[in-house]
């Protein structure tokens, strides 16, 4: 199957918010984004980066991974930045994409906690969800939501993602293997037609 991977860095504007990819120029307001955040509200409050870490060369490291990883359409990570002042508030990411017969993405989503509560992850997600099925031109994107992260189970059922049921012992953390509900949304869920690459047939 022909690979939907774009050359060019996919750009998208919403009401309030610019989605695109971290660029170099981006280091200042991503150091700042991390180190005006409040400590961690709950357990998946995590960021994985600590301020120390904070670094260009980490930076910089990032950036070079998460282009190849679009280079070889495998995983895209999406900067949500306001439109209005240009802060960096949170990323959304399409991971493990698998092309072939599956044409499928996982969505994940965090906005960092001194910006919660003003719609910013349903929006932020509804605009990923149309680079999904527009741009990546993905037939499913599902989500896998802790059954006690009621927030974020708000924002995939707010997004129009819909309910499959609960995927037991799916994911494994520090606290071992754990169950996850699963949501998840097909193109034709939202309104636009599917179809695969034309110069390649599906066996
Ligand atoms: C989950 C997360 C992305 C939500 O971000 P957010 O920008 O605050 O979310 P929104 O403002 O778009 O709100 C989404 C919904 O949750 C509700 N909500 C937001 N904060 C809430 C709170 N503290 N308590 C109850 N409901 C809340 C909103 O009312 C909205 O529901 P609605 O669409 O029915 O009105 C954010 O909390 C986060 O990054 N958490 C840590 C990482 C995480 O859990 N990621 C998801 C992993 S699957």
């Amino acid at each position: 199957m022909k690979s939907t991977a774009t050359a060019q860095p996919i750009y998208k504007k919403t009401k309030r918010l610019i989605l695109r990819p971290l660029e170099i120029h981006d280091y200042e307001n991503w150091v700042q984004a991390h180190s005006s955040m409040r400590p961690p509200q709950n357990e998946w409050d995590e960021t994985n980066w600590i301020t120390s870490e904070l670094t260009q060369k980490k930076f910089k490291d990032h950036l070079k991974k998460h282009a190849q990883w679009r280079a070889q359409d495998h995983f895209y990570e999406f900067g949500v930045f306001r439109k209005d002042d240009g802060v960096l508030i949170g990323l959304v990411t399409l991971m493990d994409i698998s092309r072939q017969i599956f044409q499928n993405a996982y969505l994940g989503y965090r906005i960092y906690n001194n910006h919660w509560g003003q719609g910013y992850a349903t929006e932020a997600c509804k605009g990923v969800l149309e680079i999904a099925f527009k741009d990546l031109k993905l037939h499913r994107v599902e989500a896998g939501i802790s059954p006690t992260n009621k927030v974020s189970l708000r924002v995939a059922k707010s997004i129009g993602l819909r309910k499959e049921g609960l995927s037991r012992r799916r994911l494994f953390t520090n606290n071992g293997w754990s169950d996850m509900v699963l949501y998840a949304g097909t193109s034709e869920e939202f309104g636009i037609k599917f179809r695969f690459p034309k110069n390649k047939t599906v066996k």
